[in-house]
């Protein structure tokens, strides 16, 4: 048994992908509620369908302060908070034309994560401390060519990442970032690389929860990738240039 058994967990963008399989792997570990969220909650009936009440649709877009404060207000028993919603626009820094896809994705990436902390730090200390996830990505640490904005926000991730798990230790809560490679997903239909299923991420990710692992690199391409980044950071960036295109 882990100490996910009986927990009630928060899971942003729950309908698909990486998401979905966090709801499928909590109620696998034994969790007694998990608190599914998604912009249209239509888009959770099947997995309503499968799990019954353990599965509880909630209506969570967090790029949208009054749906997060709403959500904080009314969720006051969750102790695991998964901030895993996320957008990747695949475009380059340079190009000409505006800033709009790097706006967006800093909006949903990095402002939404910050709002989902913010409204929910005070309900996981009433709780006696709990856990927050953050989905990260590899590319956290360096730019991808052809995601420059995505690898941005997601640095930006890594960064207040590692800044609320400072502010939030005196309360008890365990901070996780997660730092995948390319994932079977919608979203990484655009990656012509290898993948790795959702689920294994979510496994990999409730297995650190459970022991208190505070950074995560859920796949083999993660891993190695970290491995080669910090063998030689400058050789690792020389290497990506000229090649496109990672979540
Ligand atoms: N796939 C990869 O290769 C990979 C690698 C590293 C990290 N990640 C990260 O892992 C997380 C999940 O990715 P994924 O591959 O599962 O992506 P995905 O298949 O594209 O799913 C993204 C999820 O986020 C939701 N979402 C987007 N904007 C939202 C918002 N403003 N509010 C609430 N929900 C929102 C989507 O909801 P809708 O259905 O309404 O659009 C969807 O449920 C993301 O943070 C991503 O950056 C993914």
């Amino acid at each position: 048994m882990t100490k996910l058994n009986g927990t009630t967990a928060l899971v942003t963008g729950a309908n698909r992908g990486i998401g979905k399989a966090f709801v499928e792997a909590l109620i696998e570990a034994g969790a007694s509620r998990i608190y599914a969220g998604a912009r249209k909650p239509e888009t959770l009936d099947a997995l309503v369908a499968a799990h019954g009440d353990r599965v509880v649709p909630v209506t969570l877009d967090v790029t949208r302060p009054e749906q997060v404060r709403t959500a904080a207000e009314e969720l006051t028993d969750i102790s695991v908070l998964i901030n895993n919603a996320g957008i990747a626009r695949f475009e380059g820094l340079v190009a000409p034309g505006d800033s709009e896809a790097a706006r967006a994705e800093m909006e949903t990436n990095y402002f939404g994560l910050l709002n989902m902390v913010q409204a929910f730090a005070p309900v996981l200390k009433a709780n006696g401390g709990g856990a927050i996830v953050n989905l990260a990505s590899i590319v956290s640490h360096f730019s991808f060519p052809g995601a420059g904005s995505y690898s941005a926000s997601k640095a930006a991730v890594h960064s207040l990442t590692q800044g609320i798990r400072g502010e939030l230790r005196a309360q008890g809560t365990l901070v996780v970032g997660v730092y995948p490679g390319p994932i079977d997903t919608d979203m990484g239909a655009a990656i012509e690389m290898e993948k790795t299923p959702p689920s294994e991420v979510a496994k990999a990710v409730l297995a650190a929860v459970d022991a208190g692992t505070e950074d995560v690199y859920p796949d083999l391409m993660s891993q190695e990738m970290h491995r080669s980044y910090w063998a030689d950071p400058k050789a690792f960036e020389l290497h990506l240039t000229g090649t496109s295109s990672a979540a």
